[in-house]
């Protein structure tokens, strides 16, 4: 039984005075008239009843309401809760553990997205930092005499422009990424042949193949295959997918592009027979700056903001990108897009 309720409060009350009142009665009227007058007893227990019941009634759930207004107020910090002020107790109990369970949900939240923060200005000054120091190593060098030594200077020169691409590399795609969180990334839907765009990107990145002697697989009788996305948007998908399987393929392997109609989509498949990537580092590959293996990565010039920035693009068209893998064996990433 709810017991903290004005309503129960006031009946439990009303009831014990009319006892203390009856038992008075019966008492008195036995000492002094030694006869009970019932109709006036029965009337005077009645008033004594109801009359304590509507009190106390009145009075608990005043003193309830204006304090449990102050406990909701000070909650949901908002004026005019008084529409929400509840006056049985077991029920404030309820909504006091909801929000309280609500808020702690927002602290830890909150928690979390400082350490994603601290984590990640923590990735970008490591990041900025590798360049900048070679930079920094190579011009005082060069100063120090070295640009006088035909031997050197050119290769120092050059090592620090690489170093600068690379600052410019890690600079461009946190702007990608800053334009991403804040939904400032206008794509433009229009038609195009995803055959060919794969071609092009094939094309681009065959002397990255060559270099690595990695056989770029892709099949040219496929008819075109016209979609609906931002075609530049997921040429950087496509660059992103296929420039990963040759860094992180096997030397001497290959990769492969697939197309499968599914329905109104079309799966788009990168595979290569490279190192492969275990399970437990999976869930986490399309974190920002997250590299299975740092150092390969870091020697390769990638700075893992490639694959975050993928699965951003993707999920702004509405569509999905998975990935499988096997140790040893190699890597397959499909995502979908809408076909026409
Ligand atoms: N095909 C693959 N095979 C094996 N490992 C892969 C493959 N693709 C990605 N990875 C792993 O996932 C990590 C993240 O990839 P991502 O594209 O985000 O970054 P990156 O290639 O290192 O740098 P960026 O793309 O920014 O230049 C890589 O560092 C690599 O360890
Ligand atoms: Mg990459």
């Amino acid at each position: 039984m709810q017991t903290s309720s004005p309503k129960n409060i006031a009946l439990f009350l009303a009831f014990a005075l009319t006892a203390l009142v009856l038992i008075f009665l019966v008492f008195i009227q036995k000492i002094y008239a030694n006869q009970i007058l019932w109709l006036e007893s029965i009337a005077l227990l009645l008033v004594v009843f109801f009359g304590s019941y509507f009190l106390v009634y009145k009075s608990v759930k005043r003193y309830i309401y204006d304090r449990v207004k102050l406990i909701y107020k000070s909650l949901l910090r908002q004026k005019g809760t008084s529409e929400f002020v509840e006056t049985n107790l077991d029920k404030v109990g309820d909504d006091v553990e909801i929000l309280a369970t609500q808020r702690q949900k927002e602290i830890d939240d909150l928690k979390l997205m400082e350490s994603f923060r601290r984590e990640f200005l923590g990735n970008v000054s490591h990041e900025l930092k590798t360049p900048i120091f070679n930079i920094q190593g190579y011009i005082h060098t060069l100063l120090d005499g070295a640009l006088h030594d035909e031997t050197v200077n050119e290769q120092y020169l050059s090592r620090t422009s690489k170093s600068v691409d690379r600052m410019i590399n890690i600079v461009e795609d946190l702007e990608m990424i800053s334009k991403i969180e804040s939904d400032r990334l206008d794509l433009e839907f229009t038609d195009w042949d995803i055959v060919s765009m794969t071609q092009d990107v094939l094309d681009q990145v065959e002397m990255k193949a060559k270099k690595r002697s990695v056989s770029l697989k892709f099949e040219k009788e496929y008819p075109s295959i016209k979609v609906n996305g931002d075609r530049d948007k997921i040429m950087q998908v496509m660059i992103n997918l296929i420039v990963n399987s040759i860094k992180y393929g096997r030397a001497g392997g290959s990769t492969e592009v697939r197309f499968y109609e599914m329905g109104e989509n079309i799966l788009i498949e990168v595979s290569d027979d490279g190192i492969g990537i275990s399970e437990d580092n999976l869930p986490r590959l399309f974190e920002r700056f997250y590299r299975v293996d740092k150092s390969r990565s870091r020697e390769q010039g990638g700075t893992g903001l490639g694959l975050a920035i993928v699965k951003h693009i993707i999920e702004a068209h509405k569509q999905s990108i998975n990935v499988r893998s096997t140790e040893g064996v190699g890597t397959t990433f499909s995502f979908t897009l809408r076909k026409v």
